[in-house]
């Protein structure tokens, strides 16, 4: 098949979360499963300037009808594999930025004109380049309004650009929602400002243009695909889901082994696998002597590598303060984010400095050695779409402590709750809830033999891609 991706985040040359790793390794699984696969990304600085992109040939400069106005754009592309085509839809003026959303304080004003523009410059490629796809796969609210955009302008020029649309949210707690003085530069019909369209609350919502309108929608857990047509979940948009329950899959992310494997993991200052942990050991002294500890230290060591905002439950940790002042443990925390959460953080580290360590950096690397060097990963999350990082962890012999929602509840199996299969560690979703896990992860450190039992068995999981991606052919139209 011929499927089309559009996404605002794409692993190697733009990553600001999950989405990136998410839309990247299902892309690469699609492609090895033959599938001509083609994915749109905004042309960020960071993408353009990026080392493969570098070669990228310029194969349009459409003019954007954006409200009453034309505005100039370049579509470029470039080959990463066989297969793969990566489109970046460029115009400096929204894109050449330092960040994708904006300034760390807050949000870009017109982050609405840019995603309205990036959503047009995929169907103004896709049908100047004749892409004939059998789908197009829309990402989160970035992206949201392509389903509508593109079947409008299927109407416009009397064109097939896709067989079929699908829409997959990988956090509903993010819907680009904007003032509806702006809807007029999608040149949609106004019938789609009413409370059928895209209107939420007197505003109007990108991702539930996307929810409403794409043929198939999915999420990226099942229990999240439960979660979210409920109100504790639902962030307002609970009925749009439930709504469409029929037409709504939760598949569950896969993680790319070729880039997340102990064995072969090149960011990492030594490799293991499961027959061999010494690795793993040079990798903890390394994380443990980057963060000014001793590099010997034989107690517990707690990482977390996150977007530091209420949903990883970064509050919870703080509010447990007192077990880390309590108990001879290490913790290292590498997140950026939420200021209030960042200062917290901070003074943690400031008032245990010989043992609470805080990287305030995105750094691909030492995201790596966490993983991998760290006794235990803290994900003690309010809501996880899918999550990643508890997966890589477990995979790297490093025990998840995490909360029993979301993919998390999809991932993790606890130890104490099922010993024969456990390999992690579940919490409620509650400051009490964590300070259960992490006296539970004291005690099991305590125990070598099981703690190594419950390493091991995460790390004989198997995280891959193989039934997801199947799933997503059937959503692209396979066999219906
Ligand atoms: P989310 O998408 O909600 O942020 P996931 O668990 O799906 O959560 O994915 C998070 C990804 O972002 C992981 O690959 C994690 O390693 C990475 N990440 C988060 N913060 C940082 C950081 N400060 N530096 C490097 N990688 C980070
Ligand atoms: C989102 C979610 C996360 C998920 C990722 C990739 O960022 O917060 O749970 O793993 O997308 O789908």
């Amino acid at each position: 098949m011929k499927i089309v991706h559009a996404a605002s985040e794409l692993f190697p040359y733009v990553k600001t979360g999950g989405l990136a790793d998410a839309v990247a390794s299902l892309a690469g699984a699609l492609v090895d499963r033959g599938h001509e696969v083609a994915v749109f990304v905004p042309g960020y600085r960071e993408v353009v300037d990026h080392p493969d992109a570098v070669e990228a040939e310029t194969v349009l400069r459409p003019r954007i009808e954006m409200g009453d106005v034309f505005m100039s754009g370049e579509i470029r592309r470039f080959s990463p594999r066989e297969g793969l085509t990566v489109y970046l839809v460029c115009r400096d003026e929204f894109f050449d930025r330092r960040h994708p959303y904006g300034t760390g304080e807050r949000d870009y004003e017109d982050n609405h004109h840019r995603f309205i523009f990036f959503c047009k410059g995929v169907v103004e490629a896709m049908r100047l380049l004749r892409m004939n796809a059998d789908a197009v796969h829309c990402h989160d609210w970035q992206t949201g309004l392509l389903p509508l955009l593109l079947r409008h302008a299927e109407q416009r020029h009397g064109d097939i650009l896709a067989m079929r649309t699908v829409c997959t949210v990988h956090n509903l707690a993010f819907q680009g929602v904007f003032p509806m003085r702006s809807f007029y530069r999608t040149n949609l019909p106004e019938e789609l400002m009413g409370i059928d369209g895209v209107e939420f609350y007197g505003q109007m919502n990108f991702l539930k243009a996307g929810l409403l309108f794409a043929d198939r929608i999915s999420t990226v857990s099942p229990t999240y695909a439960r979660e979210i047509q409920t109100p504790e979940f639902g962030c307002g948009l609970e009925g749009v889901v439930a709504s469409r329950a029929e037409e709504l899959a939760g598949l569950l992310n896969g993680i790319d082994s070729t880039i997340w494997n102990p064995a072969k993991d090149a960011l990492l200052p030594a490799t293991y696998t499961i027959g061999n942990l010494k690795g793993k050991w040079t990798c903890r002294s390394e994380l443990l002597r980057r963060h000014g500890f001793d590099p010997d230290y034989p107690g517990p060591v707690f990482g977390m590598v996150c977007r530091l905002t209420s949903q990883k439950g970064v509050d919870l940790v703080l509010a447990n303060r007192e077990f880390f002042k309590r108990e001879d443990c290490r913790l290292i925390v590498l997140g950026k984010g939420d200021p209030e959460l960042t200062r917290g953080l901070r003074e943690l580290a400031q008032a245990l400095p010989k043992r609470v360590a805080l990287s305030t950096v995105h750094d691909e690397g030492m995201s790596h050695l966490v993983t991998a060097g760290a006794d235990f990963f803290l994900m003690p999350s309010r809501f996880e779409p899918c999550g990643l990082s508890q997966m890589y962890s477990q995979v790297y012999g490093t025990i998840p402590v995490v909360t029993g929602v979301g993919g998390l509840a999809d991932t993790v199996v606890d130890c104490d709750a099922n010993p024969p299969e456990g390999t992690g560690i579940q919490v409620a979703v509650s400051a009490d809830g964590l300070l259960d896990g992490l006296d539970r992860a004291l005690v099991l450190h305590r125990d070598v033999n099981r703690l190594v039992k419950v390493q091991l068995g995460g790390m004989r999981k198997d995280f891959g891609w193989a039934a997801t991606v199947k799933a997503y052919e059937m959503l692209y139209g396979d066999g219906e």
